[in-house]
């Protein structure tokens, strides 16, 4: 994509109405991007583009991303609009913070559809408009991807999401399409709400998540970066 002035650029964010995925999208509008953004809630993504004086350059788009229809038509109406494709950002995720020994079930459906299938689902809709900007694929996934803790069963969804970026990227690479891992520590965002507060210590924030992402996004045409793990100092594991 990087062959392209920025003007030109368009991309297409999961679950960009609030937290790091609102902060790429702000970063991404500043740099002159046309960007797409997408959630389940209408009222989020119009609270958000009300927030941004409803620019022409954002488009939001209400549905879900494990349901391999939205993703297509979301897809499909980013196309329609902005006319080409140069990256997509898998970050719609959450967390119900429970245990695999002491959960409850009941909410892991629904995580697991979200954080692992949804990226797949993603990069399955998008990659032939990617191919033809040789664009980039930018996945969210966690610094629990990468780090054991006892019984997250939502790190285990980031595991997959950690599996899954280094498999897309041996696939696509040949196509002249990037793929970064970005793997956030602890960041102040509303994904904590279900958790009922914010965890000990020092959060980033996500302004300072999307710093990266954008950096890896902005990289020369070529240049491919493929893992970053950013956390807050003095987040331990
Ligand atoms: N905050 C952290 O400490 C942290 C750390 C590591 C990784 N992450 C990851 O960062 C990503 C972004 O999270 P965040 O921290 O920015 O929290 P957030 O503000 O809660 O953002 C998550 C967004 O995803 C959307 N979403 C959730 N499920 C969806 C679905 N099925 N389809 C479409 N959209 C959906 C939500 O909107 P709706 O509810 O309206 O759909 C929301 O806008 C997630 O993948 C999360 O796992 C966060």
């Amino acid at each position: 994509m990087s062959e392209n002035k920025s003007g030109n650029q368009v991309a297409l964010i999961t679950g960009g109405g609030s937290g790091i995925g609102a902060a790429v999208a702000r970063r991404l509008l500043d740099a002159g991007y046309r960007v797409a953004v997408t959630g389940r809630g209408e009222e989020r993504l119009t609270a958000f583009a009300e927030e941004l004086g409803r620019p022409g350059e954002l488009l939001t788009i209400a549905g879900d991303t494990a349901v391999y229809d939205d993703v297509r038509s979301a897809v499909g109406a980013t196309l329609q609009e902005f006319g080409r494709l140069d990256a997509v950002v898998a970050n719609a995720g959450f967390a119900t913070h429970d245990t695999v020994a002491e959960g409850d079930p009941a909410g892991w459906t629904d995580m697991v559809l979200t954080n692992v299938l949804g990226p797949a689902l993603l990069i399955r809709a998008s990659v032939d408009a990617l191919k033809e900007t040789r664009g980039r694929i930018v996945l969210v996934g966690s610094v629990a991807g990468f780090v054991h803790t006892p019984g997250n069963i939502y790190g285990a969804t980031k595991w997959a999401v950690t599996g899954l970026a280094e498999n897309t990227r041996r696939q696509v690479t040949e196509w002249g399409v990037g793929v970064t891992l970005i793997a956030p520590g602890r960041t102040e965002t509303p994904f904590w709400d279900s958790y009922g507060s914010l965890p000990p210590g020092h959060l980033l924030t996500a302004d300072q998540i999307a710093d990266s992402v954008v950096w890896a996004m902005c990289r020369p045409a070529g240049v491919d970066v493929n893992t970053v793990v950013v956390r807050p100092v003095g987040q331990p594991v």
